[in-house]
């Protein structure tokens, strides 16, 4: 009797523990996997999967340029050629910025005698389908823009009940890409009204990237990872420093839940648009590569200053950005007046760890990061690489790392420990 007590109780345990297994079945971060490595579970990516898609896309943050933040409505199938033709001669198609976005105005404003969404004949007369020949034989892809509503935001058609139709259009025209807003949405719940478009797109057979624009309303980053690549968590971004850092504090509340195959978006880049200074533009760009933002450039591509593409051609930063452990760096210390003085810092693949010194003060400051609170052993000897200088500039710091960083200016490095670790990534 005791026997067969025993072995009840053994089967009991064996099922109880494979149900256990059965309801953990959520991806778990590839940071967690990491053995035996130097850095704390500081940078928490608990929510990481909670809802992930997996359309084999954005296994690292999107690149590229969209026409909103410099061109708004004045935009025509020239712009984007040319455009395209820009990001090849700069380099910067070459360092990642493959996708060449259409934002909103591209559409005429009422759908044809069959309901088809259409290019504007007076602003895109060679047809989308042209244009994506085009970019594609640049070995460049292309993005068009609708939106979770009646109307864009420019009271052009939307997709709302349409969407079917609507993939099935874009796909047939050759998109790669398609961001989706969330103007005249007739007040319906974003849950209910995003989904319909990741099934369309999903049954066209074609492989497009969903950018879900809901402004962080109902705090998307809690849900849009089951629906899309990734999903804006504010409001319009404007050329000015003061909504560049709103937009990034904002932005950084939802760290946890970013990971391959869905990123937070704080909004396309202002760099080059001459509302920053230099020092304020190498910061937006510093966190935004960070925090594993897209990074999608908003300026006039084919007119860019030599100061803008020094930043936005910057491989070592944007190589924090595409590392493959994709895990959102976060601000992890301030101090100072407001606490204006900031470190900002996570942890990348080969247990190295990148971090942002970041003095949002109004004077030069000198700003320290003790390794406790970036989440390094206190006694761990790391090199520090400087991305903007491009060189080594300490071999064997231990404890904390200090420098002095111009008004609204960054520093960011890659710190790496000196003993060997065992990483799976
Ligand atoms: C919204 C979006 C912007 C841009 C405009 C276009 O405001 O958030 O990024 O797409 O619409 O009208």
């Amino acid at each position: 009797m005791a026997k067969w007590s025993g072995i009840i109780a053994v089967v009991s345990l064996t099922v109880f523990l494979m149900s256990l297994t059965a309801a953990t079945v959520l991806p778990i971060h590839p940071y967690l996997k990491v053995e035996d490595t130097f850095i704390s579970q500081l940078y928490d990516t608990s929510n990481y999967g909670f809802l992930q898609i997996d359309n084999g896309l954005a296994r690292t943050p999107q690149m590229g340029w969209s026409t909103w933040n410099f061109f708004a409505c004045n935009i025509n199938e020239t712009v984007i050629k040319e455009t395209a033709d820009a990001l090849i001669s700069t380099g910067l198609a070459s360092l990642g910025y493959t996708y060449v976005n259409i934002d909103d105005c591209w559409s005429r404003s009422k759908r044809n005698s069959k309901g088809e969404m259409i290019p504007d004949p007076k602003t895109f007369p060679s047809g989308i389908k042209a244009l994506a020949d085009y970019v594609h034989s640049k070995g460049l892809k292309l993005g068009v823009y609708s939106d979770a509503g009646i109307f864009t935001c420019q009271v052009r058609p939307g997709s709302l009940f349409q969407e079917k139709n609507d993939a099935e259009h874009w796909a047939s025209w050759g998109v790669d890409y398609l961001k989706y807003d969330n103007c005249y949405n007739l007040g319906l719940p974003p849950q209910k009204r995003y989904p319909p478009m990741r099934d369309a797109l999903n049954a066209t057979g074609r492989t497009i990237f969903y950018a879900l624009c809901e402004w962080g309303i109902d705090d998307p980053a809690k849900w849009a990872g089951k629906i899309g690549n990734s999903w804006r968590t504010t409001d319009d971004i404007n050329d000015t420093w003061i909504s560049m850092t709103t937009i990034a504090d904002i932005n950084n509340k939802w760290a946890s839940y970013a990971g391959p195959g869905g990123w937070n978006d704080p909004d396309m880049l202002e760099v080059g648009n001459g509302g920053m200074n230099y020092h304020e533009y190498k910061g937006h760009f510093s966190i935004w590569a960070l925090m594993k933002a897209p990074l999608i450039i908003g300026c006039d591509v084919r007119n860019i200053t030599a100061d803008a593409l020094e930043i936005l051609s910057n491989k070592e930063v944007i190589a924090v950005n595409q590392d493959p452990l994709g895990v959102q760096g976060r601000r992890v210390y301030s101090s100072g007046p407001d606490g204006c003085q900031q470190v900002w810092a996570g942890p990348l693949s080969r247990n190295r760890l990148a971090m942002v010194l970041w003095n949002r003060c109004s004077k030069a400051a000198t700003i320290t990061a003790k390794w406790s609170a970036i989440g390094l052993e206190p006694s761990i000897s790391v090199s520090m690489r400087d991305l903007w200088k491009h060189k080594v500039v300490s071999e064997n710091t231990v404890g904390s790392f200090s420098a002095r960083v111009k008004a609204h200016g960054c520093e960011m490095y890659i710190l790496t420990p000196q003993r060997a670790t065992r990483s799976s990534i």
